[in-house]
């Protein structure tokens, strides 16, 4: 490839916080064109870098070249300006103004300002990305759903035809229908010429998109590889300095007593639910998007209460009208948003990880126990928590070792009901095989466990059996030996064409 090419060059970055060196030495360049994927393990310092291309950190050391020109950001309009855009995260909607205004927010100009225009403006840009089925211009911020608040932030940074892209892992709240769109959107981005970096932790989608792979390890640069030059398990070992072991390790485990059963169980979110699990069964619960899953193990943990049917657990009939029922009747529930739901940010690591949550209560129980610390203390070492001590506080933990903390506290109670929303999202390479040994270990100590996932290779690899939902309800049942890719997603188109 010529010199020309290369949009973006960043040489010997480096960044410290206090004793943490997040970045040490890091190259990356990014290709007028081409999709260059940052991979690493949770903490090793891919937002970190995407935050010093957006002008959000000055870096302690390094150098930054745009089309070949030495440049500086102090701040994101500087690399606005220069025609770079980075897409985090975690999307800020403003929720009392419509998607238009979300988008051009910064852009609106305060003189000949039209709302009509700006819709119409709106409605073109969507169009032009294939998001006009996914997104209104005039919905409200506040109706938007975590997918489509996502959409919202990406569209706010193509509108402005920047030269250079930076995606912070885009799809970990998108189904797999907004998928498919941020896929054809980048794919045009890239006939467009843009340079697009794209952080991810989904191997398929790094093998789908990528041209080139940059590793990064523990703050260091690995190296930069052609997508055709490298595979799985090349890259496992770049990004974690081993080869890893075999990725699902479930033994199936001998099955105790029917822990919770579900009878006709309806609320406002999902309709004549039956569901059994029984001690050591993993029971995995699939479906698109909005099928009522996450709703459904709301609904067992008490924060939807059920207005219809019976929950029983261990062969008692349980009133669940709050989490704290849920709570003494043995259940654990780690929910998909973590952050949100389940964090204490301003608190230390080991606070986080050695504490059950009452939220209903207002109030909060330490479960200070010596014994539970140490097991939390160990949960964090097999998830590898990057993490310079455990006095750290949770909020300036890298967001998947945030995850892994709500994670490795949940994983160390040992209920007699364990609820796993998405557990994997967010979560390294490496992590991710420990997470699934520990599921197994639990089942076979007789824990009952419900995962909920969208990744159908986790699903199928982790569950003894196989509940798919659509709209709400139970739209099927396998038996592990049975369920395939396509029938899960089959069960799960159920009543879409209907
Ligand atoms: N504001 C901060 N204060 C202290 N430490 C920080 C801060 N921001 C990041 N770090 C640390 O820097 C390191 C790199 O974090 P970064 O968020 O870049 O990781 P990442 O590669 O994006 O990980 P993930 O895959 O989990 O998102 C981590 O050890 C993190 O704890
Ligand atoms: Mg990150």
């Amino acid at each position: 490839m010529s010199q020309e090419s290369i949009a973006l060059r960043a040489a010997g970055i480096s960044k410290n916080f206090g004793p943490v060196h997040a970045l040490r030495g890091v190259e990356v360049e990014l290709r007028s064109g081409e999709v260059t994927a940052l991979m690493g393990e949770n903490g090793a310092g891919k937002s970190t870098l995407l935050k010093i291309l957006n002008g959000d950190y000055r870096p302690d050391g390094g150098s930054l070249e745009i089309d070949g020109r030495p440049v500086e950001f102090s701040d994101p309009s500087d690399a606005r300006r220069a025609g770079l855009r980075v897409i985090a995260q975690e999307p800020e909607i403003i929720a009392a103004v419509s998607v238009a205004e979300n988008i051009f927010v910064g852009d609106l100009g305060g003189v000949g300002f039209n709302r009509r225009a700006l819709i119409e403006r709106t409605r073109t840009e969507l169009r032009r990305w294939g998001f006009d089925r996914a997104l209104r211009a005039d919905a409200l911020g506040s109706d938007l759903s975590p997918a489509q608040r996502q959409l919202v932030e990406i569209m706010r940074a193509v509108v402005s035809r920047p030269r250079i892209i930076c995606f912070d892992e885009p799809t970990s709240s998108l189904g797999d229908e907004e998928v498919a769109l941020l896929f054809s959107l980048i794919r045009q981005l890239q006939d467009d010429g843009v340079a697009v970096a794209y952080v991810s932790h989904r191997m398929a989608e790094i093998f789908q998109l990528a041209d080139r792979i940059t590793v990064l390890r523990d703050g260091a640069f690995v190296g930069t590889k052609r997508v055709s030059e490298t595979d799985h398990d090349d890259l496992v070992r770049m990004m974690v300095g081993r080869d890893l072991e075999k990725f699902f390790h479930r033994d199936r485990a001998a099955l105790g007593e029917t822990v919770l059963e579900l009878i006709g169980v309806g609320n406002e979110h999902v309709t004549d639910v039956d569901l059994t699990v029984r001690a050591g069964e993993v029971v995995g619960v699939a479906g698109l998007v909005g099928a009522g899953r996450s709703e459904l193990m709301k609904t067992i943990a008490g924060d939807y209460p059920a207005t219809a049917g019976r929950i029983v657990v261990s062969g008692e009939v349980r009133s669940i009208r709050q989490p704290s029922d849920s709570i003494r009747a043995g259940i654990g529930f780690a929910p998909e948003e973590r952050k949100a739901e389940a964090l204490l940010l301003q608190r230390s690591v080991r606070d986080n990880a050695a504490l059950v949550v009452l939220k209903s209560l207002a109030r909060w129980i330490f479960v200070r126990g010596r014994a539970e610390r140490a097991l939390a203390q160990e949960y964090i070492q097999r998830l590898r928590i990057r993490t310079p001590s455990s006095e750290q506080l949770v909020g300036n933990l890298s967001g998947g070792n945030q995850q892994k903390v709500v994670l490795a506290r949940w994983l160390a109670t040992k209920p007699r009901l364990l609820l796993l929303d998405e557990p994997t999202r967010g979560i390294d390479v490496g992590a991710k095989s420990e997470i699934y040994a520990i599921i197994d270990e639990l089942a076979h100590q007789g824990v009952a466990v419900i995962v909920v996932s969208s990744e159908l290779p986790e699903i199928l690899g982790v569950s003894d059996r196989i509940y798919v939902m659509s709209d709400g309800r139970i739209s099927g049942e396998l038996d592990r030996k049975d369920a395939t890719e396509e029938r899960i997603l089959a069960l799960a188109m159920n009543d879409i064409s209907a």
